[in-house]
């Protein structure tokens, strides 16, 4: 029960699952393996992505990780399914784009759904979009390059707003109501994304996969009982203690 719970991202997005994990269970260990060497993984072919998973999947368990948090939308996308048939002997928790939540908030509405091109291109997305495609009008919006830009660091400024207003442009006449944060780096940069796209809901898969991880841990009978804060080790494949301490930043934000 003490083992730590593995949790993985392409670099420093999936502190933000990280955040709402520690947020529920706070008495747990983690051990986060940002793979800042190979970012962004959301440009790559998928074959290649399912490997890099595979490995940070395998390094975790290697580590004794009781169960793995593939905190990355495209890791998800790609790579969920066969890992979860590969390691049967852990609970392997998925990230998706929190659309169920963006339906439920407002009745007939416009989505706009922001992803990589992986993720929103893959299988997984579009049966989850055409799930919900009678309920309200969805937008599927990839960003390239995106999360590479909040892996250096840019988080707000001139430069990311103008990737963002060149982004929104062909939306200009839509009345968006919500925005779904496809990819786990994305929630670093909510308040620019508020600034340029103006008054709309926001929804991401953080506190959706915290919930998911705490039911499979239960039923794993794998929770942690321990009254003691856990303690959360943040290794980087960079060997970088500049990227280590980013995502120390971003955790406590
Ligand atoms: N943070 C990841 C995601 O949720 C991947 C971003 C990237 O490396 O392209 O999709």
């Amino acid at each position: 029960m003490n083992r730590p719970i593995g949790v993985f991202d392409s670099g420093v997005g999936g502190i933000s699952i990280l955040k709402e994990l520690v947020k529920l269970m706070p008495n747990e260990n983690y051990i986060y393996m940002g793979d800042s060497a190979n970012a962004p993984y959301g440009s790559k072919a998928a074959e290649e992505v399912q490997k890099l998973a595979t490995e940070n999947v395998e390094k975790l368990i290697s580590m004794d990780a009781k169960a793995v948090v593939i905190a990355c939308n495209t890791a998800t996308s790609v790579a969920a399914e066969s890992l979860r048939k590969k390691h049967p002997e852990i609970p392997i928790i998925g990230v998706e784009p929190a659309l169920k939540p963006a339906v439920l908030h407002k009745e007939n509405s416009v989505i706009v759904v922001m992803g990589t091109p992986i993720t929103l291109h893959e299988h997984k997305f579009h049966d989850l979009m055409s799930h919900y495609s009678d309920r309200a009008e969805i937008i599927s919006l990839p960003c390239h390059n995106l999360a590479a830009m909040i892996e250096k660091g840019i988080l707000e400024g001139n430069e990311m707003e103008a990737y963002l207003k060149e982004l929104f442009k062909p939306l200009k006449n839509k009345k968006i109501d919500s925005v779904v944060l496809g990819c786990t780096h994305y929630p670093f940069i909510k308040k620019s994304i508020l600034k340029v796209f103006g008054n709309v809901a926001i929804f991401d898969g953080g506190e959706g996969t915290a919930r998911e991880t705490k039911r499979r841990l239960e039923e794993d009978g794998t929770l942690s009982h321990s009254n003691k804060k856990g303690k959360i080790t943040i290794l980087n494949s960079l060997n970088s203690n500049e990227q280590i301490k980013f995502s120390q930043k971003l955790l406590y934000l």
